[in-house]
C-alpha cells in the first residue's frame, strides 16, 4: 500500500496537514530555563550573525522529536535557519560554521512540509495556503513554494498509476505567482547550497557532526520524488547520451525522505508497463504509452521555458545591472552570479534539462 512509502492517497508525497507549532529546544544555551513545549516559531527569527561567528544552533536531537511529525517540522525550520543564515549577507561573505546534529541533516521538506491550510476545512488551493516557514521574497516566494506544491498534488493521480497526462492538467502557472526579477536576485540565492557552488565551494563545517567540511546540494526540482516514480513507472533511462545527468539525478534521491526513496527504487522491480507494451503488440496501449511518454517530455520543455526565463533572461538583466551600479561604487551590494549557468541544486542547468528531456523523448515505443 502507499501508505507502507509514507505516501498519501490524497496528498501524494506532500506530509498531509503538517505541524505548524515547534518543539522543545531542550538545553539550549539560547532557550534555557524557557517553557519546553510547542511555543510557536519564534526561533525563526531569532539570533542575527554576522560574518566569522559560528552560531551554535539549539540543541536538538531527534530522540527528543515525538514522531514523524516533529521530526518533519525540525527539518524544515532548522533547514531554512541555515539557509537564512548562509546566505543573509549575500554570496560573497558566507559563515564557515555551523551546528548541528547529524541526523537533522537531509533529507529537504522545503515543500513537503511547508504548508498550512489558512481555513482548516477549505481547499488545497493558493488562496486558501500558506507557508508554515519563509525566507525574503514576500509574495514571490510564497508564490514559488505554494506553486511547487500545487504541482505535486497534481501529479496524485499519477502516482496512484493513473496514466501520466492526466496529472498534467490544472498545473498552476509559476509565472502568475513569481517575478522573475524577485525570483533571481531575492530568493534564488536562499535555494543555494554548498556542493557544485563556486560561492562556497569547500562546504560547511557542521561542527558537532564531522570536523570536515559537508558538501550539500541546495534545493532541486530534481528531488521531487513524483518525476523520478514516473520516470521509473515508464521506463525512461537517463543514462543514454549523458552520464552527468544520470549521476546528477541519482545523487538527488538522497534529499528525498527515505521511504519516498524507497518507493522509487521498488517501481523499478515491480511490473513494467513498458514491457508489458513491448511484449503485447497492442497499438492501442502502445497509442496511450506513448502519450503519457510525451506528456513527460513537454513538461520537461516547459521546464526549459521556465528556466529560460526565470534564469537566463534574468541573470542577463541582473548582470547589466550589475554594471551600472559598479558604476556607483563598491558599497553598492551586487546581486548574486555564482549561479548563473547552474541550477541551485549544482546541476549545469541547459545541458541537463536538454539531456533529460531528449532521453524521455526516447522513451515512446516504435511501432
Ligand atoms: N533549482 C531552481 C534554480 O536553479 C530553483 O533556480
Amino acid at each position: 500500500a502507499l501508505s507502507s512509502f509514507h505516501i498519501s492517497e490524497e496528498f501524494g508525497f506532500l506530509l498531509p496537514d503538517p505541524l505548524v507549532g515547534v518543539f522543545l529546544f531542550e538545553g539550549s544555551p539560547q532557550l534555557a530555563g524557557q517553557p519546553l513545549h510547542h511555543r510557536g516559531l519564534g526561533i525563526a527569527g531569532s539570533a542575527p550573525c554576522s560574518q566569522g561567528f559560528s552560531w551554535q544552533m539549539p540543541q536538538l536531537s531527534p530522540q527528543q522529536l515525538r514522531g514523524r511529525e516533529e521530526l518533519h517540522l525540525a527539518h524544515l525550520v532548522l533547514s531554512f535557519i541555515t539557509m537564512g543564515y548562509v546566505w543573509q549577507e549575500g554570496e560573497e561573505a558566507n559563515p564557515p560554521f555551523l551546528w548541528l546534529q547529524q541526523e537533522l541533516l537531509p533529507p529537504s521538506y522545503f515543500v513537503l512540509a511547508n504548508w498550512r491550510r489558512k481555513d482548516p476545512n477549505g481547499p488545497l488551493e493558493m488562496e486558501n495556503l500558506d507557508p508554515i516557514i519563509a525566507l525574503p521574497g514576500g509574495e514571490s516566494l510564497r508564490g514559488f513554494i505554494l506553486v511547487t506544491l500545487l504541482v505535486e498534488k497534481a501529479a496524485v493521480p499519477g502516482i496512484k498509476l493513473v496514466p501520466v497526462h492526466a496529472a498534467a492538467h490544472d498545473t498552476p502557472c509559476c509565472s502568475y505567482y513569481v517575478d522573475p526579477e524577485v525570483f533571481y536576485s531575492v530568493i534564488r540565492i536562499f535555494l543555494s547550497g554548498w556542493k557544485d557552488n563556486p560561492a562556497m565551494a569547500h562546504g560547511l563545517i557542521y561542527e558537532g557532526v564531522s570536523p570536515e567540511a559537508l558538501a550539500f546540494s541546495g534545493g532541486s526540482a530534481a528531488q521531487s520524488t513524483v518525476l523520478h516514480a514516473f520516470d521509473e513507472l515508464l521506463g525512461i533511462c537517463h543514462r543514454q547520451d549523458s552520464e552527468h545527468a544520470a549521476a546528477f539525478l541519482h545523487r538527488m534521491r538522497e534529499y528525498m525522505p527515505p521511504a519516498h526513496r524507497t518507493f522509487v527504487e521498488q517501481i523499478r522491480g515491480a511490473v513494467s508497463p513498458r514491457h508489458l507494451m513491448l511484449s503485447s503488440g497492442n497499438p492501442r496501449l502502445r497509442a496511450a504509452f506513448n502519450r503519457c511518454v510525451s506528456a513527460l517530455a513537454e513538461l520537461r520543455s516547459y521546464h526549459i521555458t521556465i528556466v529560460t526565463k526565470y534564469i537566463a533572461v534574468a541573470a542577463a538583466k541582473a548582470k547589466a545591472r550589475r554594471a551600472e551600479l559598479s558604476e556607483a561604487g563598491p558599497a553598492v551590494r551586487k546581486a548574486p552570479s555564482a549561479l548563473e549557468d547552474k541550477g541551485t541544486g549544482g546541476s549545469h542547468i541547459f545541458s541537463f534539462l536538454k539531456s533529460i528531456r531528449d532521453t524521455t523523448r526516447e522513451g515512446m515505443i516504435r511501432a
